[in-house]
């Protein structure tokens, strides 16, 4: 398959991995059996993306809004990702993937926690994919908490109570400080919204929607998404 020119690749992909629900309904298996896919296709996205070179990738793995799925759903979906976690880290550190994370860890069961912080911290030298899961995510939880952490810095005499908030300053408080925008936003599944999503960061993300559902999104399916982007003309509101 021809490789997109790599000055036409996106920075930064973010991902919104849906339709594990339905893939594992049409096959008559467990909503737990079609999250177990999803994981996988995850697995095989993260080595294409290493393939293509995309330097980032943020995917959309629990959002904050996910807890009010039935318990039953919410811990299977902890005891897969310590799995996919523990099974990732070698790995990422042969193939040079930093892992990173967005989202409050602190509300997420010990292990759970413990285990991406760890794989964070060992996978910190990792140059050639920066791999960014969003859990415990919700993008309006970020931009409050953004907001907030000026604030206290203000209260705590760490900055002027006065001087207008810059854009610089309010992304630093961002989970994604170190990202940066993203260039293209992909959703599979079917569904064509945003979902609480990185919105400060998809200003001028380009918007691409599938209906192959998650599980089921290979390879091609990404290359479609890149072949698509790479055609897309980009003004950032200026015109041509
Ligand atoms: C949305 O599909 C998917 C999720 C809420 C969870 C995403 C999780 C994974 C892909 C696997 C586990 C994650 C890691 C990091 C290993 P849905 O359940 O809403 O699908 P539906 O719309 O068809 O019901």
């Amino acid at each position: 398959m021809t490789q997109p020119s790599s000055s036409h690749l996106p920075d930064h992909v973010a991902i919104i991995l849906d339709g594990n629900g339905r893939w594992a309904k049409k096959r008559g298996l467990s909503r737990s059996e079609g999250h177990r896919a999803g994981g996988e296709a995850l697995d095989r996205l993260l080595d294409t993306a290493l393939e293509i070179k995309i330097p980032i990738i943020s995917m959309y793995a629990f959002s904050t809004e996910n807890w009010k799925r039935p318990a039953r759903e919410v811990s299977a979906l902890w005891k897969l990702m310590l799995e996919f976690f523990r099974d990732r880290l070698e790995k990422s550190l042969q193939k040079g993937i930093r892992v990173v994370a967005s989202g409050d860890l602190s509300r997420l069961p010990a292990k759970n926690r413990r285990i991406i912080e760890s794989v964070i911290e060992k996978t910190k030298k990792g140059r050639n994919l920066t791999a960014n899961f969003c859990v415990n995510y919700g993008s309006q939880d970020e931009i409050l908490r953004a907001v907030n952490r000026i604030i206290q810095e203000a209260a705590a005499g760490n900055r002027s109570k006065t001087k207008p908030v810059t854009r610089k300053e309010f992304e630093k408080h961002l989970y994604t400080a170190q990202l940066g925008p993203v260039d293209l936003l992909v959703r599979p599944g079917g569904e064509k919204r945003i979902s609480n999503f990185l919105l400060w960061q998809c200003a001028y993300a380009e918007m691409y929607f599938t209906d192959v559902l998650w599980p089921d999104f290979d390879e091609t399916c990404l290359r479609e998404a890149l072949d698509w982007y790479r055609k897309r003309e980009r003004r950032f509101g200026a015109l041509e």
